[in-house]
């Protein structure tokens, strides 16, 4: 059983729903409403959802929470969610709107942070330093040799960029203080972008067929989705490293593990999945992918402000009717 608290403190208070454990202090910041807070670190149930949605004002969702028409439906006063992530893929936006309901997610805070550990998962595929890690502890480090864990280095390296919005621009970044060549590719040039990291715009198939590293930064939407399938495989490097933060629907993972598994490329990095939290079985047989499970914001500072800006949208929104600077 969940641990449901509602604090009831009048009838003239609005509902807030918080569907998960926040790193922040959520009861004390969000006193003046009656808040339904799901405080236990694992996801809400659909039927709790769905039940406690029907008098609530505002909702405060995770990435993992479904937001389809029933619940909205369900949702009889509802007139704000806010989404505890950049990415909203997990709400029917359209629907909403087409209620009157505004929705808002947590852009610009996570940026750096979730171009952080893309970076982190790039170099370390490329240095191989989990299975190295592995291997040390196993106690198989007997003595150095020249060929132990021989990996590629980044180094002036060309380094594709699909989806070149904040957090691939930030990521880009990153990759200057490595000389690396910046590619980029998607529906329209970003000039500031371009001006900031030196990165140059080129179509998507130069982009695979040319890149040493792939790196998938975009949202899920219906241009995105399984752009990258055997046939985009196909066309990389042999020695191309691939990784994903932006969203798993993005690639279809079978088609991934088969070209890891037959040599089509030297290896991934995941951080996300097409039918999350499941990972195609196959991926876990092999060594040259590091599966990561979705922490791409998962920093103390970043948490915590991600949720103070979820709070604070929810509350000004509720209590003045201001639009939220973050409405998406
Ligand atoms: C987001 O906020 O959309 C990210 O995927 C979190 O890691």
């Amino acid at each position: 059983m969940l641990d449901e608290r509602i604090k009831d403190e009048g009838v003239e208070m609005k509902k807030v729903v918080v569907t998960q454990k926040l790193p922040y202090p959520v009861e004390k910041n969000l006193s003046g409403f009656k808040l339904f807070y799901n405080s236990k670190d694992e996801q809400l149930s659909r039927d709790i959802l769905l039940r406690e949605i029907t008098d609530t004002d505002g909702l405060i969702s995770m990435l993992s929470d479904k937001i389809d028409k029933e619940v909205i439906d369900a949702g009889k006063n509802l007139k704000i969610i806010v989404n505890y992530a950049v990415g909203y893929n997990n709400i029917d936006v359209q629907y909403a709107k087409s209620k009157g309901i505004i929705v808002c997610n947590t852009p610009h805070i996570l940026t750096e942070t979730t171009a952080e550990l893309a970076f982190a998962l790039m170099i370390s595929v490329a240095r191989r330093i989990v299975e190295a890690e592995k291997f040390t502890r196993e106690g198989k480090f007997v003595g150095w040799t020249p060929n132990l864990f021989l990996g590629t280095d980044l180094y002036r390296k060309r380094v594709g960029i699909y989806g070149f919005g904040r957090i691939g621009q930030a990521f880009a970044r990153c990759c200057r203080g490595f000389e690396m060549d910046i590619v980029y590719t998607g529906r329209s040039r970003k000039y500031d972008g371009e001006l900031l990291t030196n990165a140059k715009f080129v179509s998507f198939d130069e982009l695979v067929s040319t890149s040493d590293f792939i790196v998938i930064t975009a949202p899920l939407n219906e241009t995105t989705k399984h752009a990258f399938t055997i046939d985009t495989f196909k066309k990389m490097k042999r020695d191309a490293i691939f990784i994903n933060v932006g969203r798993g629907p993005i690639v279809k993972e079978t088609d991934l593990a088969y070209a890891l598994k037959n040599g089509l490329i030297r290896a991934a990095g995941l951080d996300v999945y097409e039918f999350e939290p499941e990972i195609c079985k196959d991926l876990f047989e092999l060594d040259n992918v590091i599966l990561l499970p979705h922490i791409g914001s998962a920093t103390e500072e970043t948490r915590y402000n991600m949720a103070e800006l979820c709070v604070n949208a929810i509350k000004n929104y509720l209590e003045t009717g201001d639009t939220p600077w973050n409405t998406v």
